[in-house]
């Protein structure tokens, strides 16, 4: 975040239990299964729909190039900055990889210059869907193209949708409008659905039922088919399964943008009722006991006009201040940790936190029944109160905040620091 500025400068200097930042890497030796170099441009560009956009691009597209990991493999990506003013970084949202490697600006490393590069490594130890984005003037650079979709695990014909908006035109992999993608009859198939957008999408398949058999690069336990929307928040995967039918094609709807799946006819549209993951599948253990935790930290949302930490605007907050005056929520390796979420801000907030994943315990004081709820992102709307836990197990600094991410450069923002 350029906006970062009035923060603490941690890059490389921040010390908790003894260990450097800088020692909190990725593997540095030893030779990548996937290598790949992502060039980042601004430049005037064509969708694949044939709009021009006047954006950012990775080796010359937005989305950038799609990149695909077998599970364990060791993944080297090298970001060249050929041309972005601002400066760039690439952030590798849900996975949760060693700190130095986050691609936070002004946190975990600075941002990469016009003519600079930075060689990001990691071990793509769980399967899942997930993506990369620009982490520097987030708002500005996600909106305007330098992202992409990276995938561990999981078969190569997958189907990928990525779901943006450039300029006002909503896409799906970089097309407008309705597009369509042969598959034959009878087949089982898998499709990965990535909201890189700043708001929620009603999503899901019509034509046959389908499964939710992943959310957010966690598998679902016991799914049950649906017809249902599903709702995901801004910077949230779902993975979707169904059959493709004899006849007739599948849909996946997200709003103004369609794919349809096969040969034939796409048939209906999505219903009013939602998938809700608090009942949704069937219980499993969580691998963490709740009421044992080490920490428990309240977390509110709020909204405050006028001077705030001496600072005049309008602006989201946390606990009344907004970054960068809002504490870090500090934890000690090994730690379970509870967060009671609750929001009265007025709008609704996809939250986000870096380098670990969370359970949802509970909603407006509703245990979860279903399957377990993993998250890295969670659309908490507005009166709503959720209750999440996590092991703390990967030390470091993380950000956690809001990934409508206008929001966060007003203030919603926060971090978890180790000491
Ligand atoms: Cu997807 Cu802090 O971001
Ligand atoms: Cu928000």
């Amino acid at each position: 975040y350029a906006d970062y500025g009035g923060g603490p400068s941690m890059s490389g200097h921040m010390h908790h239990g003894g260990t450097s930042l800088t020692d909190l890497t990725g593997p540095r030796r030893g030779k990548p299964d996937v290598a790949v170099i992502l060039t980042a441009r601004k430049q005037k560009f064509t969708l694949a729909s044939g709009e021009q956009i006047d954006g950012f691009t990775l080796n010359g597209s937005s989305p950038g190039p799609l990149i695909r990991a077998g599970q364990g493999d060791l993944v080297e990506v090298t970001l060249v900055n050929e041309s972005v003013p601002d400066g760039a970084t690439l952030h590798w949202h849900g996975i949760d990889v060693p700190n130095a490697e986050d691609g936070v600006a002004g946190v975990t490393q600075d941002a990469v210059p016009v003519g600079g590069k930075h060689v990001y490594r990691f071990k793509a130890d769980q399967q899942g869907t997930y993506w990369y984005h620009s982490h520097q003037v987030s708002s500005e650079e996600v909106r305007d193209g330098l992202f992409g979709t990276i995938v561990i695990g999981g078969a190569q014909d997958d189907v990928i949708a990525a779901i943006h908006t450039y300029d006002g035109k909503r896409t799906i992999n970089g097309r407008t409008g309705q597009q369509r993608l042969s598959v034959a009859p009878g087949k089982k198939l898998r499709v990965r659905v990535i909201n890189t957008d700043n708001t929620l999408v009603r999503t899901g398949l019509t034509g046959a039922e389908y499964k939710v058999v992943a959310v957010d690069g966690r598998d679902v336990h016991g799914p049950t088919p649906t017809t249902a929307a599903f709702p995901l928040a801004a910077g949230a995967r779902v993975d979707l399964e169904a059959v493709m039918p004899a006849t007739g094609a599948l849909k996946l709807e997200a709003g103004t943008v369609s794919l349809v799946l096969g040969e034939g006819e796409a048939a209906g549209s999505l219903p009013s009722a939602s998938v809700d993951l608090l009942t949704y599948g069937t219980p499993a253990p969580l691998g963490l006991d709740p009421s044992k935790a080490d920490r428990r930290f309240e977390y509110k949302i709020g909204r405050s006009a006028g001077f705030l930490d001496g600072v005049p605007g309008l602006w989201w907050t946390i606990n009344g201040h907004k970054f960068p005056d809002v504490p870090m929520f500090m934890v000690t390796e090994g730690d379970v940790v509870v967060m009671t979420i609750g929001n009265s801000s007025g709008q609704a907030h996809p939250m986000h936190l870096h380098g670990h994943h969370a359970v949802v315990l509970s909603r407006n004081g509703v245990a979860a029944t279903g399957s377990p709820w993993w998250i890295d992102t969670l659309e908490v709307g507005d009166k709503e109160t959720y209750e999440i836990a996590f092991v703390a197990d990967n030390p470091g600094v993380w950000m956690d905040h809001c990934h409508n991410l206008p929001h966060a450069s007003e203030g919603l923002m926060t971090h978890l620091a180790y000491e």
